[in-house]
């Protein structure tokens, strides 16, 4: 997704810009670009299609000095091919703009500045915005900054969409105007500067506190008037953990997060000697009729898991929805409803618009968030931290695991509370949660041999992968087939396991792996009658079972444990692997896949 920073300073600025887009390159994006400006100093601005690699060596040699301004921005295109003219910053007449999220109504105020003469040099709706200010002060002249904040404002006024804006005149070179809706913007101070980005880690090292700004905040930045963040929203301290990390050895972050997942799945602070304790306001969990999951992606795909898990234990309805579904199906609502949203990032457009809706309603909220001061963080009337640390792959890992233990443990304290479940059955989901952060640790000890399976698979011609799984193994199919797409660039798709005679299996021939999950204590039987009928057509079979079957092509001959949610995630690691292995045989960036981004912002 679009990645903003923005200085207004007295410090070295090219250098400092590309630190901060370096930290949001995470993210995901296609192009890549900065202007600066000064007392003194023009207008400057450099951009270009690809990685930031290519703007560093587009501005090597360019220093600045003095006080001054610098805006940057990688884009994730939305609106035209990532290409030079259509990076950001845009520019017009004596102004330059970045610009993340979609304005809605572009076209129509793009048609009425071609009609007064306009020429546009990209194919961005962003562009629009810079020439729509520059009209405007052609009809209003703005004599000093509070006249050409009123401007600003006017032009704000009329974008209808999701947009972070930061953009600097010639006119005002020691101003940065700002407007935010609907995408995430950061304005923080620092001992030699204001600085504005689209996630903190892109500030850190150089601000130390920050506010999130709110919707539909309209302003500017002036050096001779400074700023005061307590009036601009609640003042927070940029979190210092949040720095860039190194891989720490590993091949990519991908595998390093893979690798760390069984230390940040912890259950410190959420066992009470045998109770499940999570920081939730007390008595938030009483009179809870049903609860309805909405997420996208990935989290989408821990939501469902949450599902199976929280009504077998807790014995309450539970409904998963996509979050671009929710927000527009006019849902139906009950008394006592718990509406709970799962982001990695905290910061997906569709999944904070389901929020805002489900808030709307009244219904009661919870957010399941990895980043702390993320734009969901602060929305919901509560909030449970997954607590995985920074995620930079783009392939969500790490965070999905983390998600998937605090739904488990959310559906404990529901059951303890609602007195669902017998002393035994509680001890015995104590010894299976301990159980898991143990398997997920056995589970990397396969690495290698998937990598040897994972070359032999991609010898053979194959044409389409299925994921089969039944209970939470459905789910965790879902995952393990987004997995392969989103980094391997193949085609996947994940079933539910008896679906398979309802159409897809008229897919099935000996270009076609069926990778399987069969878990020892969940289903084992009809998982295998599946894999039969599978293989009675050829298909190939990657098997991943404690149980040696005959019927497999390959086999990960998976650990035995004595409950199947250490299985679920013991396959978890395992399939997280096969993804990294046959990106990595293929030559592929695994971080960061072509077309994707990190977190979502628009729609
Ligand atoms: C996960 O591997 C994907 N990158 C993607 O599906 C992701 O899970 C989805 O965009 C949701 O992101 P969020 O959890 O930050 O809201």
């Amino acid at each position: 997704m679009c990645g903003i920073v923005g200085y207004l300073g007295t410090k070295e600025r090219v250098g400092l810009l590309l630190e901060g887009l370096k930290e949001l390159e995470y993210r995901g994006y296609d192009s890549a670009g900065l202007a600066l400006l000064g007392e003194g100093a023009p207008l400057q601005v450099f951009k270009t299609s690809g990685k930031i690699s290519a703007l560093e060596h587009l501005v090597q040699g360019v220093r600045t000095q003095g006080l001054g301004v610098g805006i940057a921005h990688t884009r994730w295109a939305t609106h035209g091919k990532p290409t030079q003219e259509n990076a950001h910053p845009h520019v017009y007449q004596h102004s330059a703009l970045v610009h993340n999220g979609i304005i809605e109504n572009y076209a129509l105020l793009k048609a009425q500045l071609e009609q007064k003469g306009h020429l546009f040099s990209s194919q961005t709706d962003s562009e629009v915005v810079v020439h729509l200010f520059e009209d405007m002060l052609e009809t209003t002249p703005a004599n000093n900054v509070d006249q050409a904040l009123q401007v600003f404002k006017n032009t704000i006024a009329q974008l209808e969409g999701a947009y972070a804006i930061l953009l600097i005149s010639a006119r005002f070179p020691t101003c940065i105007f700002y407007a935010k809706n609907h995408s995430p913007l950061i304005l923080a101070t620092g001992k030699e500067g204001v600085y504005f980005a689209s996630a903190q880690n892109a500030l850190v090292g150089h601000a130390q506190q920050m506010v999130r700004l709110g919707e539909g905040s309209v302003g500017v930045l002036d050096w001779q008037h400074p700023i005061d963040l307590n009036r601009l929203g609640v003042v927070q301290p940029i979190a210092q953990d949040c720095q860039q990390s190194s891989k720490e050895g590993f091949s990519t972050f991908m595998e390093k997060e893979i690798y760390e997942q069984p230390k940040v799945l912890s259950l410190l602070g959420r066992l009470c000697g045998d109770r499940v304790c999570l920081e939730l306001p007390e008595g938030f969990l009483e009179g809870i009729s049903c609860i309805s999951i909405s997420a996208c992606g990935t989290s989408y795909h821990a939501g469902l898991v949450g599902k199976y898990l929280i009504e077998s234990l807790a014995r309450v309805r539970v409904q998963v929805e996509l979050a671009s579904e929710y927000r527009y199906a006019n849902p139906a609502t009950q008394e006592g409803e718990l509406f709970i949203a799962i982001s990695q990032s905290g910061e997906s457009a569709d999944t904070l618009e389901a929020l805002r809706l489900a808030k709307a309603l009244g219904l009661k909220t919870l957010s399941l968030c990895n980043t702390q001061n993320s734009s969901m963080a602060g929305m919901a009337d509560a909030l449970l931290l997954t607590h995985a640390g920074l995620e930079r792959s783009v392939a969500s890992t790490k965070a999905f695991a983390s998600q998937v233990l605090v739904l488990w443990l959310l559906a404990l304290q529901l059951a303890q509370e609602r007195h669902a479940l017998y002393p035994n059955t509680l001890q015995v989901q104590m010894q299976a949660l301990q159980g898991s952060l143990q398997a997920m640790q056995e589970g990397l000890e396969w690495q290698s041999q998937v990598r040897t399976l994972s070359a032999q698979i991609l010898e053979r011609d194959l044409k389409g992968y299925f994921f089969m799984g039944r209970g939470v193994f459905y789910p965790l199919a879902l995952e393990g087939a987004l997995k392969l797409k989103e980094i391997a660039y193949v085609h996947a798709q994940g079933y539910a396991s008896a679906e398979m005679k309802h159409g897809p299996i008229a897919l099935a021939d000996s270009s076609l792996l069926s990778t399987t999950l069969l878990p020892q204590h969940l289903l084992f039987a009809k998982n295998l009658s599946n894999v039969e009928e599978l293989r009675a057509r050829d298909s190939l079979i990657f098997a991943l079972s404690p149980i040696k079957l005959e019927e497999a092509t390959f086999q990960i001959q998976t650990r035995a444990y004595d409950h199947y949610m250490p299985e679920f995630f013991h396959m978890l690691v395992i399939l997280q692997l096969f993804a990294l292995e046959m990106a990595q045989l293929k030559g592929l960036d695994v971080d960061k896949p072509r077309n994707l981004a990190k977190s979502v912002t628009v729609e």
